[in-house]
């Protein structure tokens, strides 16, 4: 299946299609960083790059390695409007126009604004553990009950928009991460993705267009309002694509940052360790961005023949880098496949590099850093259940689909 979609990553490698190898791709990593680094892989139309070296080379050159995906020899221009706003944002645009669009919204995104923010979140935080702990019965679903709504009811609130529409957020967010897999009909999958966008184009144009009347203290104001250099503002359609960006990917991503947290902390067995110590906690958050990356993959569009190892890249190639390999690389860390709670120094790349450096990187650290403190100040014994578990069906987001947990009220 050639890459259709926008990311050019819908399609599993052959290696992954099965769930339970996307549920471990590790072990697959390994062998390729040993035996084929850079490979080009002829079914997806795509090359696949492993080493941690070389994904942080190509992050770091975007001349040479655009995110641009109309750069790519097999780029089709999307059928309609609405499903063509994600790439007028800055995941999809290199400089100089990404540095506009980012410019936009850094200030309320930068550490020093995110931390004001911590109140807030513990309080969301706490009103969503009075609720569950309340009926839980000693069992929850860390993914329904916690670190889903969390991070929902955050941006929700930053961008301002009412949290009553959580619901609806969460079945566009994960309509839009999911992968085509090879039992679903391409053309459904694809009219599917492009509903959605449109769906949720109409329900911002209306809030962007009362914003711009009567700015608020909220992003979508900041969203319309932000002068650009030359004094212009971001077009309809720039602003509608960053306010379902940030929507999209501040919210599934820091789901798996919790979830994938929690199984982390309970094969080492950290709980009791992380618990009242923000220290160690930060530490150990930043090893499961490591260990368990919630974004496994990024692509890239080659801009010139470019040499990566012992391969070529031609120009217009797409590219695939694996973070979630590069993170795992033992020419970069010791024990690259055990998880160590208090590694230091600790280089992930799980929130990429570079230009595209995750702009919502102060805000999830400091979200997954309160649910933890919050959660564990009230429960002990944690326990994943011993259940079955589910990949989520994207190929670039790790996770589970659910993850039941056994706990004693403290
Ligand atoms: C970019 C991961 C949370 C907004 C990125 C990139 C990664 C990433 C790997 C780089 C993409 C590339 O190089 O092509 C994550 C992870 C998160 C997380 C693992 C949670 C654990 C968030 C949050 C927000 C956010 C909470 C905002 C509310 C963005 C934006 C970009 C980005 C806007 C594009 C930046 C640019 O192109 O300059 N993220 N992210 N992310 N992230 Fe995050």
């Amino acid at each position: 299946m050639s890459s259709a979609n926008p990311q050019g990553l819908q399609a599993f490698p052959d290696e992954l299609a099965d769930r339970e190898s996307w549920l471990n791709p590790f072990e697959w990593y390994r062998q390729m960083r040993d035996d084929a680094p850079v490979r080009y892989d002829a079914s997806r139309g795509s090359w696949d790059v492993f080493r941690y070296d070389d994904v942080k080379r190509i992050l770091d050159d975007d001349e040479t390695f655009s995110v641009d995906p109309e750069r790519a020899n097999d780029f089709v221009e999307p059928e309609n409007e609405g499903e063509g706003l994600i790439l007028q944002t800055m995941l999809f645009e290199d400089p100089p126009r990404h540095d506009e669009l980012r410019g936009v919204v850094e200030e309320p995104f930068r550490p020093r604004a995110i931390r004001q923010l911590e109140p807030r979140i513990r309080e969301l935080t706490t009103e969503i553990l009075d609720d569950v702990l309340d009926d839980a019965d000693g069992k929850m679903d860390i993914v329904g009950d916690l670190a889903y709504p969390l991070p929902v009811m955050v941006i929700a609130e930053l961008l301002g928009v009412p949290a009553e529409k959580r619901d609806q957020f969460k079945t566009w967010s994960d309509t839009l991460i999911e992968s085509a897999a090879d039992d679903v009909d391409t053309q459904a999958y694809m009219e599917e993705q492009r509903q959605v966008q449109m769906e949720m184009a109409w329900y911002f144009l209306e809030l962007i267009e009362e914003r711009r009347e009567n700015p608020r203290d909220d992003l979508i104001s900041t969203i319309v309002t932000t002068e650009l250099g030359d004094g212009s503002h971001l077009s309809r359609e720039e602003a509608l694509g960053t306010c379902i960006l940030l929507l999209v990917a501040g919210n599934i991503t820091t789901t798996n940052l919790v979830t994938n947290a929690v199984r982390c902390f309970d094969e080492a067995d950290q709980f009791d360790a992380v618990r009242g110590d923000d220290r160690a906690l930060t530490t150990a958050i930043e090893e499961v961005l490591r260990y368990r990356s919630p974004v496994q993959a990024m692509t890239r569009v080659a801009t010139r023949d470019v040499d990566v190892q012992d391969a070529t890249i031609g120009e217009g190639d797409r590219i695939v880098v694996w973070l979630g390999s590069g993170n795992r690389d033992e020419r970069k860390f010791d024990d690259a496949d055990r998880f160590v709670p208090d590694r230091a120094p600790n280089q992930h790349l799980g929130f990429g590099h570079g230009t595209h450096y995750c702009l919502g990187a102060p805000l999830a650290r400091l979200e997954a850093k309160v649910v933890f403190s919050e959660l564990l100040d009230r429960v002990k014994n944690v326990r994943v259940a011993d259940t079955e578990l589910s990949p989520l069906r994207s190929s670039f987001i790790y996770g589970v689909e659910s993850l039941p947990v056994t706990f004693d009220k403290r």
